[in-house]
């Protein structure tokens, strides 16, 4: 029996079904169902008998949806109706005993939690692999100088493996991002019901030890109405993906003709169709690329939960795609970057004759003067006049300044020395780079 007279019109099956995306929770959904019915049986709310055929059913259902020949039909709305109408078939009675004490509201808020916890683990591994790399090609290239930028224009001169450190730093934040992440899914939701608990005495914490949650959740109202921990995940992961966008346009500028600071491997290339000379950064490209629709998914999630009244609205089915989308895409480029980094060339010479512009040292000529008693303000004058007079007359920094300053002025343009002087801690100087080295170094696993 149906409380409908009329079958649902196929337009809005259409809109309704989530099936085609929620179809990768099975394994969750499996899991919960297993050990709600576990939970169910030793609490005496359903016979060991109904358990052990529902486990089977169970068992069957998840061998077919691993294989790929589960039955789906086109009413199935989702992968928990699904599912439970094939354990329903496989059983008979018992599988209609299943739902018991559970509504698809506290069911898809657990498998998302559940998912959540599996994907924010995974990537934090990643990260961590993509930080290991990171951390390997800056010791390879412990003492190479670059120009590093602000504008875009030359600013002053780094290490090679200063620069890329700053990646390390940021992927660190990551990761603890990512561990927050578990920390807002340690409570297990199933059990709240629809909306106000469930009329059995159910052990929720049996369920919760079953599935690895710490706890379970205080409040059934807040406990279907909660997707925090989905935009908490979005925003991890669209901060990580804004960070693999900065390092995809690094690599698109440096491995430019105008650059020429770095090749990619050609496992990392793509050819053009057209121009045949053509070796394009297509991978780093898309770092950039795809790191604005990452953060689109988290505000559209704000989008949907904005104002939405307690409790479940089926507008909370929106929350899937945004998700699963992000997940996939960072995977995939915290893989890129690593592939790219770890298999690319880098051109000391580009790099060293670009970090060796005279112009590059005018701070350290100003700081010059300031140790010879100028106050700071009054040296970046005459160092600014030092440089119209070069730039105007063609002439280099370094000879303007020897001739008006002296010799001794003259000395700091010596490269090693602009980069060597930078003591401060968390500075470039190589003492102080080792000394990150070694921070970071104590952060990866043994
Ligand atoms: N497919 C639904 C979702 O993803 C499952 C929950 C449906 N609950 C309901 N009361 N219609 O949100």
């Amino acid at each position: 029996m149906s409380r409908f007279s009329l079958p649902q019109d196929a337009a809005f099956q259409a809109l309704n079904t989530s099936l085609g995306f929620d179809r990768r929770l099975w394994p969750f959904d499996v899991a919960q169902s297993r050990a709600h019915v576990r939970m169910l049986a030793a609490q005496g709310i359903i016979s060991e008998a109904d358990r052990d055929e529902i486990l089977g059913g169970l068992d069957q259902a998840a061998s077919e949806l691993e294989a790929g020949t589960f039955p789906f039909l086109p009413d199935d709305e989702d992968i928990h109706m699904a599912v439970e109408r094939r354990v329903t078939e496989l059983t008979g009675p018992a599988g209609g005993k299943i739902h018991t004490g559970r509504s698809r509201n506290d069911q898809v808020i657990t498998d998302l939690a559940m998912f959540t916890r599996d994907a924010a683990t995974r990537l934090s591994g990643d990260l961590e692999q993509l930080r290991a790399v990171v951390l390997q090609v800056a010791e390879a290239h412990l003492d190479w100088p670059i120009p590093g930028y602000t504008h875009l224009q030359r600013a002053q001169p780094v290490y090679l493996s200063h620069h890329l450190l700053a990646y390390f730093w940021m992927l660190t934040r990551d990761i603890e991002r990512f561990a927050a992440v578990l920390r807002a899914t340690s409570e297990l939701p199933l059990g709240a019901g629809a909306l106000a608990g469930v009329n059995f005495d159910t052990d929720r914490r049996m369920v919760a030890a079953e599935l690895g949650f710490a706890g379970v959740t205080p409040n059934s109202v807040d406990s279907v109405s909660n997707r925090d921990f989905v935009l908490d995940l979005l925003h991890a992961l669209s901060v990580t993906a804004t960070h693999l966008s900065r390092l995809g346009q690094e690599i698109v500028l440096w491995t430019s003709t105008e650059f020429g600071f770095m090749t990619l491997s050609d496992a990392w290339s793509s050819g053009s169709s057209i121009m045949p000379q053509k070796k394009n950064p297509d991978a780093a490209e898309l770092l950039r690329g795809k790191a604005p629709r990452v953060w689109a998914h988290q505000a559209a999630l704000h989008g949907v939960i904005h104002a939405l009244p307690l409790t479940y609205n089926k507008d909370l089915q929106e929350d899937k795609e945004h998700l699963f989308d992000a997940v996939d895409t960072v995977a995939l480029c915290i893989a890129a970057a690593g592939g790219m980094l770890e298999t690319a060339t880098f051109h000391r010479d580009a790099m060293s004759a670009a970090a060796s512009d005279p112009m590059i040292a005018a701070v350290d000529l100003a700081d010059f003067m300031v140790k010879r008693g100028m106050p700071f303000r009054e040296a970046h004058g005459v160092v600014a006049r030092l440089v119209r007079e070069s730039v105007d007359g063609g002439t280099s920094l370094a000879d303007v300044t020897t001739a008006e300053l002296g010799a001794e002025a003259g000395a700091i343009f010596e490269q090693s020395s602009w980069l060597e002087s930078k003591v401060s801690e968390g500075g470039t100087a190589l003492a102080r780079v080792r000394e990150q080295l070694e921070q970071a170094r104590a952060l990866l696993p043994a």
